[in-house]
């Protein structure tokens, strides 16, 4: 890409940012599946509130991470740094909770960019397990992770309003 890419932690200030690229790439990726718009609405609202994210920002466990194209925000990441697996892994993990970016971006290296930001930070914390959620059906994204080494070690259910969503549990081991 002959833009100016940089991705760099984001900070209370930049909850607007987040915000509007949760709702928006949250909505690209995943918004087919709902046959009631208000139930992703809802959601939004919940999950996706300028609030919401600000206080989510502010805590210690999390990092957030934007990415930036000719200072226009493009995409975003979030670590949760504990967020242990309980049954599946008794042993401390990382949660890589959210990697979005905008579908006109996609393909053009933000994705392994934001990536390859957050496993620099789980490594300096020397955290060895990370683990994600992802959606069955989503093949681009399992594709992409499949490529940094993680696994599927289990599945899990999720629901938002009246639609249930299928998830693969994937996990990568650091030295
Ligand atoms: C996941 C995401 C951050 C990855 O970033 P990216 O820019 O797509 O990263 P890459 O281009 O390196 O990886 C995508 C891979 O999937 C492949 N791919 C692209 N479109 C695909 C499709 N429709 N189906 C399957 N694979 C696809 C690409 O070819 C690439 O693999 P390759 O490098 O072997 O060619 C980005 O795709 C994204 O934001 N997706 C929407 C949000 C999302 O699904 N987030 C994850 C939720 S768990």
């Amino acid at each position: 890409m002959d833009d100016n890419l940089i991705i760099r932690k984001a900070e209370v200030k930049d909850a607007e940012y987040i915000a509007l690229l949760g709702q928006i790439t949250f909505d690209e990726t995943f918004g087919h599946h709902f046959r009631d718009r208000n139930d992703l609405i809802n959601y939004f609202k919940s999950t996706f509130s300028v609030e919401k994210i600000r206080s989510s920002i502010a805590k210690e466990n999390n990092v957030f991470w934007l990415a930036l194209v000719n200072d226009l925000p493009i995409g975003y990441a979030k670590l949760k740094k504990f967020s242990p697996l309980e049954q599946l892994l008794p042993a401390p993990a990382a949660q890589l909770q959210k990697i979005y970016v905008l579908k006109d971006y996609i393909g053009k290296q933000v994705g392994p960019a934001l990536q390859n930001a957050l496993f620099d930070e789980v490594k300096a914390l020397k955290i060895s397990n990370l683990w994600l959620s992802v959606l069955k059906t989503n093949e681009r994204a399992i594709r992409f992770y499949q490529k940094n080494n993680f696994k599927s070690v289990g599945e899990h259910l999720f629901t938002v309003g009246k639609e249930t969503f299928d998830f693969y549990i994937f996990l990568k081991k650091f030295e």
